[in-house]
């Protein structure tokens, strides 16, 4: 195709779109692009991931299989581990991860390794679009460079000119805005935030989103579609912060917190709900706001709203314990010693997925404390390895009443809709219930301890 991929190409029909990394993020991306007929394939290093999408399988709870399959079949959707193909690809998207490292600090790594993948293959006119959630800077600091040893180039240009400046392929950021599991907003219903390196990566990119979303939204360049994603996230972070330590101050005073936000939430502006729970979970909020305080540091700055919001957030599984500790010791017992059941291990309700959940947290700090600890949860029938857990030996035990009478404390961590809360507040002994889940149960209110 080469030199004929104008700006206006990717408005196009059957565009050929490689996604790098099919997770959470890139296997939606990749269906929504094959949904509108184009030609998508899936890149990933993950060869189990690749043998299952090209079987017509899923390994994400809320994506079908039969909706793999179907494109699979069509021939608009296939799978590789072979990053030479890239070489076929109109347009490139990344969506890898960007988690922390040990020290808290971005891990690059990713986004890096798959500029590397992509430098060798790079074709001219050829549009890249990082997607992965990173700090301002990223896309022209780090993958331009990365993409120009292939010896084309993309010029930087904020387009004050009002001319195109001349580019041998194009490059931009749209931060991927997914929420897993949510039933009111899917990907076609998400605005995307586009910011190019130049006008014409920008319209190029503008482009091609215009035929999977309902709409579209340039910003002036790719810092500050980077910064967008951030300021999103860390709004969520900092209002669930200022939730939670509402929390503690309400369950001081003898108030209801989330009879209060529900009050609240009555004001028909000027007031967003947020509502507190046993810590932040995902594999976005606790991590992303650490971005930009790593990026502030080069220009000598202090992010104290996201330090006080981590340090607070950080808090609450330490108080979701000592909550249990108390109740437990008002009926003459201890922690250590103490049969417990942890209702929910996946980071929310409703979802299977476990990265950063505070109910892994929950089960260390339980662990550590001398708890006979068992758990539930209907997406996780067993856990497996993660990076800083291992509860590999645990497996989901049965709801059955006899069970729930057996132990000392049932800890609600999180609230799947699948759950039975009357048939659980009939059956347990006692109920510490981090999200008031159990707000609708009539009898045996006596027993359930809100922290
Ligand atoms: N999960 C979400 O809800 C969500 C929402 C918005 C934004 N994001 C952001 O999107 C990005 C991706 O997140 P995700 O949740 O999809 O991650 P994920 O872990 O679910 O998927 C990433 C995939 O990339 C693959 N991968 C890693 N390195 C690779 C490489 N060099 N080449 C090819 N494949 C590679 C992995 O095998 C994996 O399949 C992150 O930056 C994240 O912060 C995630």
């Amino acid at each position: 195709m080469g030199a004929e991929r104008t700006p206006e190409f990717f408005s196009g029909k059957g565009i050929k779109i490689g996604i790098i990394g099919c997770g959470y993020v890139g296997l939606p991306l990749a269906l929504r692009f094959s949904d509108v007929g184009h030609r998508v394939t899936g890149f990933d290093l993950d060869t189990s991931k690749v043998d299952k999408l090209n079987a017509g399988q899923t390994y994400i709870q809320h994506i079908p299989a039969e909706k793999i399959r179907q494109h699979v079949e069509a021939k608009h959707f296939s799978a590789t581990t072979d990053f030479s193909k890239l070489k076929e690809m109109d347009a490139v998207l990344i969506c890898v991860p960007t988690p922390l490292d040990a020290r808290r600090e971005p891990d690059m790594t990713y986004v890096e390794n798959t500029a590397c993948e992509i430098s060798p293959n790079l074709q001219r006119d050829q549009l890249v679009i990082l997607e992965s959630t990173t700090y301002p800077g990223t896309t022209e600091e780090l993958v331009l460079p990365i993409l120009e040893k292939s010896g084309l180039r993309c010029p930087i240009d904020n387009g004050s000119s009002g001319k195109d400046v001349a580019g041998d392929f194009y490059l931009a950021f749209s931060p991927e805005r997914e929420d897993p599991g949510n039933k009111n907003y899917g990907l076609a219903q998400i605005p995307k935030i586009v910011g190019g390196v130049n006008p014409a990566s920008s319209r190029a990119a503008q482009n091609l989103y215009a035929q999977i979303v309902s709409r579209v939204v340039p910003v002036s360049s790719t810092r500050a579609a980077e910064m967008v994603k951030l300021l999103e996230n860390i709004f969520r972070c900092v209002n669930i912060a200022l939730v939670n330590e509402l929390k503690l101050l309400s369950l001081r005073m003898g108030l209801d917190i989330w009879e209060v936000i529900d009050g609240a939430a009555t004001k028909p502006f000027g007031f967003m709900p947020f509502y507190p729970g046993p810590g932040l979970g995902g594999h976005c909020i606790p991590v992303d706001p650490f971005y930009l305080s790593w990026k502030a540091r080069e220009y000598d700055f202090a992010t104290r709203f996201i330090e006080l919001a981590g340090e607070i957030n950080t808090l609450m599984p330490y108080q979701v314990i000592e909550s249990v500790g108390e109740a437990l010791n008002q009926r003459e017992k201890s922690i250590k010693g103490s049969k417990i059941l942890l209702l929910g291990v996946a980071y929310k309700k409703d979802v299977d997925d476990l990265r950063e959940s505070p109910s892994l947290k929950l089960l260390e700090l339980l662990t550590d404390r001398g708890a006979k600890i068992e758990y539930n949860d209907p997406y996780f029938p067993a856990l497996q390895k993660m990076r800083h857990y291992d509860f590999s030996h645990m497996r989901s035990v049965d709801l059955t009443p006899e069970r729930l009478a057996s132990y000392d404390c049932v800890l609600i961590a999180t609230d799947h809709s699948a759950y039975d809360y009357e048939s659980i507040v009939r059956h347990a002994r006692l109920i510490a219930d981090t999200r008031n889940a159990t707000r609708n149960v009539k009898g045996g209110r006596d027993k359930i301890l809100h922290c």
